[in-house]
């Protein structure tokens, strides 16, 4: 299959960091063929809302990194969301990735899984409470399926996550997708 990865992580070395190079590692050896984007590493100008995709062909008016991403999301069968928890929910860096998804809508939606990975220093109910209802309404309106989600909770840095399960389990997620 193949698997688009989109972290949203400025840490090239931190928790979530972690856990999208483990799926990575678990996706490869089951055979996928991956592509990692990462956000915060890329030029991705937020959505202006000024309407030229709508008479443009889809085409978006800023020219930046989206154009190769976008591109790769059209033929993923997995699209795989990796972020930290910033303020109850995705950082800026992905969101700004998701928003941008505005000007191909129609032709994203449907038939693609989607999974969610993500790392917090919280532990109380409402950690990933507003992470978990955003993804879920963004698969609801894309007609996307969940394949999964691995929500990391009490992780605020690299040295703690390498202690849990969580990297292992990131890496069997990526070994036994279908
Ligand atoms: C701007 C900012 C906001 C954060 N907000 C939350 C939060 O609302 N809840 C929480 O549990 N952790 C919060 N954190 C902690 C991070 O989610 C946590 O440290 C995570 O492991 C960082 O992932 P990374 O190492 O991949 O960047 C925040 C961190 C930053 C920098």
């Amino acid at each position: 299959m193949k698997i688009t990865v989109i972290t949203g992580s400025p840490n090239r070395k931190g928790t979530t960091a972690l856990l999208a190079e483990k799926f990575i590692e678990g996706a490869i050896e089951a055979g996928h063929d991956v592509y990692r984007f990462d956000a915060a590493f890329e030029n991705v100008k937020p959505c202006v809302s000024c309407g030229y995709c709508a008479t443009h062909d889809s085409q978006c008016v800023h020219k930046d990194s989206m154009s190769k991403l976008i591109d790769k999301l059209f033929e993923s069968d997995v699209v795989v969301f990796v972020t930290p928890i910033y303020y109850f929910t995705m950082s800026a860096q992905i969101k700004a990735v998701i928003d941008r998804f505005h000007a191909s809508n129609d032709k994203l939606s449907g038939n693609k899984k989607a999974m969610l990975f993500a790392a917090a220093y919280g532990i109380d109910d409402g950690t990933m409470e507003g992470l978990q209802k955003t993804y879920e309404a963004i698969l609801r309106y894309l007609n996307w399926k969940d394949a999964g989600m691995l929500l990391a909770k009490g992780c605020p840095a690299r040295e703690v996550i390498e202690t849990t399960d969580y990297p292992k389990l990131a890496y069997e997620m990526g070994k036994s997708i279908v």
